[in-house]
């Protein structure tokens, strides 16, 4: 059985502040208090995949762009990060995009993660890589 679900403020708040803070990356734990301004403002996208996971993004005229993937670290190493970059992948794709970008410090250790997935650097900002994932349609 799947468990997604659109995030819901006044349910799902709580869930998405405890993966946050239990997912073992000090920057997601600093985005958090965006995510909540950042819905006052333009098009987001977050799903939560039970209280395991999630994903939240904000939506470009051109491109989505990730501000966080989340798995809480007891459900680590299951392909359950994989699973939900999946869904929000097919989400752009869906929307009629191709790209997703997004930032992640270099010395953590998400970044053996985003190269599996096919992640390209396209720049360095201090101690970040800019990256950007994009959908290659084979039809
Ligand atoms: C990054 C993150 C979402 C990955 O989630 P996950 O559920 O553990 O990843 P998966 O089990 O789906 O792994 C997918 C692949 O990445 C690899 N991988 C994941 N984390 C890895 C690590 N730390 N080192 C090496 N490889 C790693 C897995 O081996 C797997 O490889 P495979 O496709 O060949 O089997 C998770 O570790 C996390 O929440 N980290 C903290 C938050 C964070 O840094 N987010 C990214 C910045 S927005």
């Amino acid at each position: 059985m799947e468990h997604w679900r659109n995030y819901n403020h006044i349910t799902d708040d709580k869930v998405l502040k405890d993966i946050c803070y239990n997912c073992g990356s000090a920057s997601v734990k600093s985005t958090y208090p965006f995510f909540r301004r950042a819905m006052y403002y333009g098009k987001w996208l977050c799903e939560l995949y039970g209280d395991k996971g999630f994903y939240f993004a904000t939506v470009a005229r051109n491109h989505i762009r990730l501000i966080a993937i989340a798995v809480r670290k007891e459900h680590r190493g299951q392909g359950l990060g994989k699973k939900i970059l999946f869904r929000l992948l097919q989400r752009l794709s869906g929307a009629g995009l191709d790209t997703l970008t997004f930032r992640t410090p270099m010395n953590e250790e998400a970044q053996h993660f985003w190269l599996k997935q096919g992640a390209k650097i396209m720049d360095v900002k201090g101690n970040d890589y800019e990256m950007q994932i994009k959908i290659i349609k084979t039809e």
